[in-house]
This record gives structure tokens, sequence and C-alpha cells, in this order.
């Protein structure tokens, strides 16, 4: 078999074979195939794509290029979230630590930043010493102790899904249900969950712009893992305008900090709380997503879910005086408002430019070997639905460099639509995909 051929048969719109999948995937991951040939293969799949079944043999071949991770010494039902991506998508800081509270364990694999979205793990770091590093033992120990331990994706979890994910994301060839669906349940498969719970974003935001699109990636995803036994549901939720009010890492930090706290923005506290209910509920701690959303709500007026934080931080090397000294996080040079043009109601926030904006200042990365700058980022005061007046700030730059902060501004205030006529707040949650089938709300 040769990669020549398989990149033509695709780019001539034909499907793989299950060997053929299988020979991309085991010589791209040993190596033998060359990152040329595979960004060429990557954007015939983008513009040709792949069906069911080839989708399916993707994941498998993904799964299979490297370890699985046993999780049975922890005890109980483990159920992973995993967010197809966002900007400004600070939920895992926080709905981990309130559904560990609750008793469920967490073992949680995260990733670092693509394209315009953020990473968790980029976003953790932003507490000096805080490590995802450490051996699986300790891992499982963690979880089993302290009911939370977030880990890397390691260099033998689905390795496959490690390369292709660094390239599609500097060849534009991130955005393909197929790619996505694969690159996400290869990781939660062969990380060893019960039960997942998909946040599917959809928007202006998300790597899926079309509400049916999201849907289609949620079932697509929800058959897999049925496929392969886990029980997965997917909640089709908003990105049609940044998740709360921080883009950046440690101000988003400082964000889940003040969700934990009872105090965060309305948006991002009901999406962790209809996620978390969610995960209360495959975890058998609760019998209905009501009485799961009493159990998180209770933690958070409690402060449980802060000291849980508190825990994880200090579990992983971290400094967890900064939960309670938010000022201890790495801060910038330049803190400038972004003020708005003129009177009127917010009617657009375009999330992928407002990204965009942030990775400019240097929250996220250009290319694979970027180095990402913690303290910078957005912080919006403003979202979809409020009136502004001319020359009121709309949002703050965190900037360590003037030009960049300049060019940030710019894209923020291209990014803000500004109407005379009243606009109506957006609904967070669009629908939920389970193995019964498709419900929009
Ligand atoms: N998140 C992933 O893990 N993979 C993708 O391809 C996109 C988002
Ligand atoms: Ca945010």
């Amino acid at each position: 078999m040769r990669m020549y051929d398989l990149i033509m048969k695709k780019r001539n719109g034909e499907e793989l074979t299950t060997g053929e999948i299988n020979f991309f995937v085991e010589g791209y991951t040993k190596g033998e195939i060359p990152d040329y040939q595979v960004s060429a293969f990557m954007m015939a799949i983008y513009f040709q794509k792949m069906n069911k079944r080839e989708t399916a043999d993707l994941t498998k071949a993904m799964v299979n290029s490297g370890e699985f991770i046993d999780l049975s010494a922890i005890e109980g039902t483990k159920v992973d979230k995993h967010s197809t991506g966002g900007v400004g998508d600070t939920t895992t800081l926080i709905l981990g630590p309130i559904v560990a509270a609750a008793g469920v364990p967490v073992a949680k694999m995260s990733g670092r930043g693509l394209g315009h979205t953020g990473g968790t793990i980029d976003k953790l770091e932003s507490f000096k010493g805080f490590s995802v590093e450490m051996p699986i033992e300790k891992f499982m120990q963690n979880v089993n102790e302290k009911k939370i331990a977030i880990g890397g994706q390691t260099a033998n979890l689905a390795p496959a899904d490690k390369k292709l994910y660094a390239l599609r994301d500097v060849t534009a060839t991130v955005d393909n249900m197929s790619l996505i669906a694969s690159s996400i349940m290869s990781k939660k498969i062969a990380s060893g969950a019960d039960a997942i719970v998909l946040d599917v974003k959809t928007g202006s935001g998300a790597f899926m712009k079309k509400e049916d699109d999201s849907f289609a990636l949620a079932q697509e995803m929800v058959d897999i893992g049925t496929h392969v036994g886990r029980n997965t549901i997917g909640v089709i939720t908003d990105m049609d305008q940044p998740l709360g009010f921080a883009v950046g890492n440690a101000l988003e930090v400082k964000e889940a900090i003040d969700t934990l706290k009872g105090e965060g923005p309305a948006d991002l506290t009901e999406l962790c709380l209809t996620l978390g209910s969610h995960m209360l509920v495959l975890a058998g701690k609760a019998k209905t997503a009501e009485e799961a959303r009493t159990i998180l709500e209770d933690i958070i007026k409690s402060g449980k879910g802060l000291a849980k934080l508190r825990e994880l931080v200090e579990a992983q090397g971290g400094e967890s005086a900064y939960v309670d000294d938010t000022s201890l996080f790495p801060t910038p040079s330049i803190i400038e408002p972004v003020l708005a043009l003129k009177d009127g109601y917010i009617k657009e926030i375009k999330a992928d430019d407002i990204g965009i904006a942030a990775l400019v200042l240097g929250a996220g990365r250009e290319t694979k070997e970027s180095e990402i700058d913690l303290s910078v980022g957005i912080v919006l005061h403003k979202k979809i639905g409020d009136f502004v007046k001319k020359d009121e700030a709309i949002a703050t730059i965190y900037a360590n460099n003037a030009k960049k902060q300049k060019e940030a501004e710019k894209i923020i205030l291209k990014a803000y639509n500004i109407v005379q006529e009243e606009v109506k707040a957006k609904s967070l949650i669009k629908g939920i995909v389970t193995k019964e089938g498709i419900k929009r709300f």
C-alpha cells in the first residue's frame, strides 16, 4: 500500500477500506508517513468527508495506536466530560471540582489550546508549579483519595490523535465532523471512562457553526460511544459568543474561582450545573437531573467546590494560595479598555474573532511550537442583548505588547455588532442527544 494512492483515492471522493485507514494511522504514528502527505490527506478528507463506517474505523485505529488506560482500580462509575472546543470555556475548572465534591470520581485527561480555542492544561498551568505529568499510579491514587485528578494526554494515549490534532491545528483542517468525532472519541475510549458527557458547541466560536451540524456531530459521537459500550450523551450548547466574560488562561482561572464562589457569570454557571447534573445522573449519584442540580448548587454555596479546587491544585504541585489570593496570578504590563464606537444593543459577538484576538495577544498557539503567555487575554463587559453607550467599555484587553494590544482592539471592535433595535439574550442549552434520540429545546 502507498500513502500517495490513499491521498488520491480520498481526493477523488472514494470510500477508504478498513485496511487503508489502519495503514495510514499505523504508518503515521510510527513516523513512516511524513507530515506533508498527511496534511494533504487531511485536506482531502476535509473536502470529501468520511462516512460513518470510515469514521468508526478511524476512531478504532486511533484508539489502537496506543495504550488503554485501565481505570478499574478506581471505585465507582467514572464519568468523563469533553467539550468540542470553545472560546473562554472554563467549564472543566468548575465542573471537575463540583462533581468530585459530590463524590463522583473525576479522572480527567485534558488538552492544550487548539487554534482559537483554549485548553484546560494551559489554564491550570497559571497556578505556579501545577503539573499534569505524573505516573499513572499516582493519578489513580489521587482519584481514589481526592476524587479528582487532571492528566495530560500522555504520549501513549491515542498517540495518532496527538500527532493529527497538532497537524490539523496548523493546516486549517480542524473543523471536519469525522475528524473531530474520531479525535474526541478515540481519547475518551482509550482513557477508560464508563460514561461520557459531551459538550458539543454550536455557533460562531465553535468548530461547528451551524446548529444542525452540531447535532449531527453529537449524534456521530453518541453512536461511536454506544457502539463500544460507553453510555454517551451530547449536550448542544451555544458558542455564538464567548462563555462567561474572560478569555485567556489566568483570566479564565480567576473566572472559574469566582464561579466556584457562586459569583460567576450566569451562562458559565448554568452550563456547569447542566453538564454536572448529567454527570451525576450517569454516575448514579442522583435519580434526576433536577435532584443532581440541587446537590451541585449546595456544593457551590457551601464552599465545597472551591475547597476541592484547592485540593486539586495542591495535589498536583501547584500553589493553592492563588485560589484565595488571585492577585498572585501572572498579570501583564498593559491593561486597557476597548470603548464602544456608538450607542446601541449588542447583537453579535463573533466568538471566533474574540478567540483570535486572544491568540494575537499570545494566549494561544500560532504554530505547534508557540509559547503561551498565561497573563494576557480579554475580559468582556457586554454580552448579547446588553445595551452600551458610546465610549463605554465593552471589554478590557490584558497585553504585554502595545502593538498586539492595538491589533486585538481592532479585532474586538469588529467582532462586536451594535444595533439600534433591542436584542433578546441567547438561549444557552439547545438540546440533548442520547442513544434514545435527539431532543431539541
Ligand atoms: N477537540 C478534540 O479533542 N479534537 C478535535 O478535533 C477538536 C476538538
Ligand atoms: Ca470565560
